[in-house]
This record gives structure tokens, sequence and C-alpha cells, in this order.
């Protein structure tokens, strides 16, 4: 285990969001939240999920963990930040079960998923969700750190990552987890944050080497590498409800998923509810 991949980490038996309590604490008194400092929660009573959805994992059951990041990057970057966290988790899950790594990966934007054979869950195609990240940005530059990082925006990102649940303990269909899909049940929540802050810790680094630059920094590769999206006949359903259809083709260099219709028209798509209809 990494233990210095983590500048803090506070662990509390119990709290409603490990990112909002990471958010309310981190803007009181930023001094007191370094860059790749973490919340870490045994059981959230209100876990949230994107786009207003709640997050639902029993006790003890799930790594729910938020982690404030202070990327020296220009702000319009940022949009790289939860595919960075994916790829950071699914290296740590591959790690941990290396004859299986080839069935865990991204689902763009925002999913860790699993190779599940063949599913019948619309939208899911051979997959299933083992996790999601949720990037959230602090709303002022933060004036407190003194790590150098002062001015740059303060990002909490949610890492939630089911690991023991069964069956009708699992909220949704499409939900999986490392029991149930036959990977590492005995995993520690606390072992594999740090194991996913170790794999971010040095993807930041990179990042920030080249002034945020996914492509520069090789970082774009390996998240097109992890992406199970590309290659897809996908559907999003963007922000205003607005659906675009075709081919997942490829990440541009913002992290926008590059669409392309039947008619050969490319379209990039900022951020939306992917469905995976079949294998192109
Ligand atoms: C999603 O897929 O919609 C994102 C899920 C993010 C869940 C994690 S669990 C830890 C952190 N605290 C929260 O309330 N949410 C994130």
């Amino acid at each position: 285990m990494d233990a210095a991949a983590l500048t803090r980490l506070v662990r509390l038996p119990q709290a409603d969001s490990t990112s909002t309590v990471l958010r309310t604490a981190a803007t009181a008194a930023p001094e007191e939240w370094p860059h790749l400092s973490a919340v870490v929660a045994d059981h959230q009573t209100a876990g949230r999920g994107r786009t207003g959805r709640s997050w639902q994992t029993p006790a003890g059951a799930a790594l729910t963990a938020s982690v404030l990041l202070r990327p020296r990057v220009p702000a319009e970057r940022l949009s790289w930040l939860p595919l960075l966290t994916g790829l950071a988790a699914v290296e740590a899950l591959r790690e941990l079960a290396p004859q299986q790594a080839d069935r865990i990966g991204l689902k763009w934007p925002n999913d860790v998923v699993a190779d599940a054979g063949t599913t019948d869950v619309e939208g899911w195609g051979r997959h299933l969700k083992l996790g999601g990240i949720l990037a959230e940005v602090l709303p002022a530059p933060d004036p407190g750190d003194r790590s150098g990082r002062a001015g740059y925006p303060a990002v909490v990102v949610g890492i939630g990552i089911n690991i023991r649940q069964q069956g009708a303990e699992l909220p949704v269909p499409w939900a999986t987890s490392l029991r149930a899909a036959d990977l590492t049940p005995d995993t520690d929540p606390v072992a594999l944050l740090t194991a996913v802050a170790a794999r971010l810790g040095r993807h930041l680094a990179r990042w920030e080497d080249a002034s945020g630059d996914a492509s520069r920094s090789g970082l774009r590769e390996a998240v097109r590498a992890a992406c199970v999206t590309l290659g897809h006949q996908v559907r999003v359903a963007g922000p205003a409800g607005i659906v675009t259809g075709g081919v997942a083709e490829d990440l541009d260099a913002d992290g926008r998923l590059v669409v392309r219709d039947e008619r050969g028209r490319r379209t990039a798509v900022v951020a939306g509810d992917v469905g995976h209809v079949r294998k192109a």
C-alpha cells in the first residue's frame, strides 16, 4: 500500500456524503485540506451521483471517498479530471485482478465498468457499472493553500466503487460490484482508495508538467485505451435532452466524446448519459 499517496486522510464511520463533508470543510478551512487530501466513510446516508441522482451503498460494502485536488492546470482543462480519476480507478482495479484486467474499463464519461459477458440491460451492452466519479469545482479560487497551488480552483472528486454488494443490495439493474462480477470481493476500501490516489497523483503530476495538455502528457492515449465506449454504437442524452446517436469514434483534446452519425457528421459531446447500443 502506497501510504504517501494522500497528504491527509480522514476516515469517518458515517457521513451524509463524503463530497459534501469535504466541500464544506475545505471551504471553511482550505489550509487544512491540501492537494490530494481525502475523506472516506464506512457508510454514506445521502450519497450523491451525477445529475442529482442518489448513490446508495450498504454500510461497509463499498469504497465511498472524496479527494480534494488543486491541479496546477488552466481551468478550461479541468474537464479531464473525471476521466483521469476514472483511469486511475481502472488501473488500480486491474492491478488487484491482473488475470481479469481486460474485463475492467472506463465508460465515458465517468463510469468504471466490468465486462459481464452479456447483459439484458438496455444501454449497457456487455458492461455493468462497478463505480462512478463525481467531480465538483469549488466556487472560488482558494487562497489558503500554501503549497504553491494558491489561485488554482479546488475540485472535490468523489469516488464510489462497489465492493461486497450482492443481488438485492445493488440499487439498479446496471450496477455490479467486485463480488457480483467475480473480481476481488475481499478488497479493503481504504487500500483501494490509496491505490487509486497513488495512480491519480502520478497522472496529475504528468498532466501538470504538460500544462494540462492531455495529448502531450500521453494521458489522452491512456484514457482512450481504457475507454470501452470507443468503437460502440452509442446514444448520448445531453444536458438539454438532445440525443446524439452514432459511433463513438474518439476522445478529442478536451476529453469530449466524438460521435460520428450515419451521414458521417461528427459531433463532440461534452457530457451526458451514454447508452452503449452495440459494438459497431
Ligand atoms: C455517478 O456515477 O453518478 C457518480 C457517483 C459518485 C459517488 C461517490 S461515493 C463518494 C462520493 N460522495 C458522494 O456523495 N458521491 C461520491
